[in-house]
């Protein structure tokens, strides 16, 4: 940690400069409270870009001369799942506090000693939940807590768009952890169980998948992931007990609409005699804060460290949405079997 201008600032190394990689380091080479020391890519069109765009920062090709580094505090990881665990681990055992991409590990056993490392070496984690930033969540989490929407009955999202084809994971791990990362932090709940269907066309992974998750209270999720669609939809609908949302991420304005409308079912002389009420009242798009979820979630990581509190978005996190994603691997290979969490 470095004293500049009176402030501690973070000194950040940065792994793995392909299309993620240049949103972490520009938000961390401007924030207040980090810097960028240095970025490593095997790649090395990817460390031509780096030094092009960052004539200060240190360009490596070796992870091991960062981890290595005295000057570096945190490490952020920024390569694809299949390396997570290597390089975390290495970061950790090398003092390093770790913001490390979703999803967090390839499986549940990586992320559970990954965990366990971190807590013996007092060391943070965090997963790039990204989405849980965006004023969309924020907004719908503080709606869920004030208890507008009254109890959850479903979360209900569409996640589809043409590519980008991944080459080492399926659409269900590159695509499911932002909804899972979701209801995972909207529900609140530890899921009951998952049932997923999905197909492989063109490359050997699954590239549209339909996952369920049974959360207890009788919450289901439901998410639709897709690389083979004609058009980008992102939209998730939200029902409540006492209101229901619309969210339509692809809208500039008024991404959240919620709908005063509901069912009630009374019963006066048994089954026989429902009493079924449809309630349409009221619509409106509540104002969103317009921050860079990115960026927020940055400066939240840096505050952690200095702060020494537990992110929401942490390890064990990580690992709740790599269980769910395990699980969901697992029925796809059962065409849909139930699979307990
Ligand atoms: N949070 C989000 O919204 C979001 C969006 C996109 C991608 N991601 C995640 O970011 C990660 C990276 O995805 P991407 O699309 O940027 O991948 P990418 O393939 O475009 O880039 C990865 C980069 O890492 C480099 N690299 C890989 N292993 C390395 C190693 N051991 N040492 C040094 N460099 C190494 C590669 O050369 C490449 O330049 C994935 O986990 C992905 O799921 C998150």
């Amino acid at each position: 940690m470095d004293k500049g201008n009176g402030d501690t600032v973070i000194k950040f190394g940065v792994i793995g400069y392909g299309y993620w990689g240049p949103n972490v380091v520009r938000n961390l080479d401007q924030l207040e409270g980090s810097k960028v020391v240095a970025v490593c890519d095997k790649s090395p069109t990817a460390r031509k870009r780096i030094q092009k765009t960052y004539p200060h920062v240190r360009v490596l090709t070796e992870t091991a001369d960062l981890m290595s580094s005295t000057e570096v505090d945190a490490i952020a990881i920024v390569t694809p799942v299949w390396s997570h665990y290597e390089l975390t681990k290495a970061a950790l055992q090398n003092g390093k506090h770790v913001f490390v991409e979703k999803p967090f590990t390839s499986d549940s056993a990586q992320a559970e000693e990954l965990i366990e490392l971190a807590a013996k070496k007092n060391l943070k984690i965090m997963v790039d939940h990204t989405f849980l930033f965006t004023g969309a969540v924020k907004k719908i989490s503080q709606l869920l807590e004030e208890g507008t929407l009254g109890k959850i009955y479903y979360y209900d999202s569409m996640r589809v768009n043409l590519g980008l084809f991944q080459h080492d994971v399926n659409v269900i791990w590159d695509l499911a952890p932002h909804d899972l990362s979701i209801i995972d932090h909207l529900i609140k709940e530890t899921p009951e169980a998952v049932s997923a269907t999905g197909q492989t066309h063109l490359n050997g992974l699954e590239d549209v998948a339909f996952i369920t998750v049974y959360f207890p209270n009788k919450i289901i999720a439901h998410i639709n992931v897709n690389w083979l669609s004609p058009v980008k939809v992102r939209t998730t609908l939200i029902g409540g007990e006492k209101k229901m949302l619309v969210w339509n991420d692809l809208e500039a304005d008024e991404k959240i609409k919620i709908y005063d409308k509901g069912v009630n079912i009374t019963s006066r002389e048994g089954l026989y005699n429902l009493l079924v009420n449809y309630r349409s009242g009221d619509m409106w798009a509540p104002q969103l804060e317009q921050v860079e979820a990115l960026k927020q979630e940055l400066a939240y990581f840096v505050d952690c460290i200095l702060t020494n509190r537990t992110p929401v978005n942490d390890g064990a996190a990580g690992l709740r949405v790599v269980k769910m994603l395990e699980a969901a691997n697992q029925s796809v290979g059962k065409r849909g079997a139930l699979v307990y969490v």
